[in-house]
């Protein structure tokens, strides 16, 4: 785990933008770790969540979604990380794709405040551990840093 942070440090560093490290990072992350299916990065503009970056098999149609909704929402609310490990059984849910089993947000901060987040689904039920967390949580802390 902390070699895919100490890879994504790395090639963060040499991206030309903050898109460009978007890119970089939902794609890396969907390569490196098999149950990661899905992965976006949000940005947030004044009281939405607009989609910068995706990696995965298909589009999403929440391309923003309002602070007020979903587990995106949830987590840039309270500011913490959220993990769902039966999205059918929670109704805060935002269904995106129907093979999604589980999923995780996380969110990224500059200085004190979100501004934007990870999120991640898997068609795992239950794929989400501590080990990810914290993982993502470091990588929340990199792009928060080159923001
Ligand atoms: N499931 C999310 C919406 C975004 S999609 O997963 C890409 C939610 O509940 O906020």
């Amino acid at each position: 785990m902390n070699d895919i942070v100490e890879l994504l440090r790395e090639k963060i560093k040499g991206a030309s933008s903050y898109d460009e490290a978007c890119e970089i990072t939902v794609r890396e992350l969907r390569r490196l770790v098999r149950k990661f299916d899905w992965v976006g990065i949000y940005m947030r503009q004044g009281d939405e969540l607009v989609l910068a970056a995706w990696d995965g098999p298909e589009a999403t149609e929440h391309v923003r979604i309002s602070v007020g909704q979903g587990i995106c929402g949830l987590a840039a609310r309270t500011g913490k990380t959220v993990i769902v490990g039966d999205v059918n059984a929670d109704p805060r849910y935002l269904a995106c794709f129907p093979q999604t089993r589980s999923e995780i947000v996380v969110p990224i901060y500059a200085r004190d405040h979100v501004i934007g987040e990870i999120d991640i689904d898997s068609d795992t039920a239950d794929a989400f551990t501590d080990d990810d967390r914290n993982l993502l949580e470091d990588v929340a802390r990199l792009l928060g840093d080159s923001a």
